[in-house]
């Protein structure tokens, strides 16, 4: 069973959110999420079913949207994943096929049988200053937060892991054991600054892992669309009205608060240099094991 954990610092800053087995859920996860969770684990998966898995915040939506072009051969805007963790599996069980899911939990919550190597997921992860900036942000533009408080507040709470689906180090170092120890080859690793810097090369790789073929011209088409540029100006002109109904009663802007920036390095715009020393000395201390690295600029 879950229990409520609840922070709150003396300059105001909060944190109430759910806790299950050691790691923090968003408090959005129905019920006691034990009872949620039994039923993901036992979910039959379908051959053609893509997850895409990160911390939030680190490109679930581009990937999603890519993903979701290659797998239908249409370079249409489909709008927001279903997310295993919120919506209710008899409900998932019904989405026609192809079905994409999202999700910001780790391998060990995913279906049984897409750890027995059925359907195909994409891991993607971003750099955690830009990671940090956005999920700050994006927490501000929810009706319902389980946030509250500064930006200095904030960084502190993620820095130690206090935060929405607790901490980004953890989240990587969980990917990297699967990475090491999981022998399945339905799993492929992105990264958010790869993507910037080379879409059309991701999206190839990409294509190739869902087993697809496609001539250049529609890999390029759905690159073009996916463009940071292309997706924040025409998705809300193009996608379903009940997809723009969610958005309205999640967002206090009543837009979807995804498309903001796209940038790597944004951070630089709200790390103040003692903010960014500080980070810097937890990320060195933290990352001292780890086989990846990330680029911040
Ligand atoms: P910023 O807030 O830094 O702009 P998620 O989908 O996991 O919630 O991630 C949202 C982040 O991905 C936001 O970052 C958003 O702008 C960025 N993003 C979404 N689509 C993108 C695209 N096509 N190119 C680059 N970044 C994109």
């Amino acid at each position: 069973m879950c229990e409520w954990v609840e922070e709150t610092d003396p300059d105001g800053t909060h944190l109430k959110t759910k806790k299950y087995e050691g790691k923090l859920y968003v408090s959005l996860i129905p019920g006691n999420i034990k009872d949620h969770l039994e039923k993901v684990e036992a979910m039959e998966v379908r051959d053609d079913d893509t997850f895409i898995m990160s911390y939030p915040k680190s490109g679930t939506h581009w990937v999603f949207t890519i993903a979701s072009m290659l797998r239908s051969g249409k370079s249409t805007y489909i709008g927001s994943p279903h997310f295993l963790e919120y919506n209710d599996i008899d409900m998932l069980d019904k989405l026609p096929s192809p079905r994409l899911f999202a999700s910001h939990m780790t391998f060990d919550r995913l279906p049984r049988q897409v750890r027995e190597g059925k359907g195909k997921a994409f891991v993607v992860s971003r750099n955690p200053k830009d990671v940090a900036v956005s999920l700050f942000l994006f927490l501000q533009k929810l009706t319902k937060t389980d946030f509250h408080g500064s930006w200095e507040g904030f960084l502190r709470f993620y820095a130690e892991g206090k935060m929405v689906y607790g901490s980004w180090f953890d989240t990587l170092f969980a990917w990297e054991k699967t990475k090491t120890t999981y022998k399945g080859d339905n799993l492929m690793y992105l990264v958010y600054e790869d993507m910037k810097q080379d879409l059309l090369s991701d999206v190839t790789k990409m294509a190739s892992f869902l087993g697809v073929t496609y001539d250049k011209e529609f890999l390029e088409e759905v690159t073009d669309r996916c463009t940071f540029k292309t997706m924040a100006k025409t998705i809300m002109e193009e996608i379903k009205p009940q997809e723009q109904d969610f958005i309205k009663r999640v967002s206090e802007e009543k837009k979807l608060p995804i498309y903001r920036k796209g940038e790597v390095g944004d951070w630089k715009n709200y790390f103040t240099v003692a903010q960014s020393e500080t980070f810097d000395k937890i990320y060195e201390e933290r990352m001292k094991d780890a086989k990846c690295t990330f680029r911040f600029q």
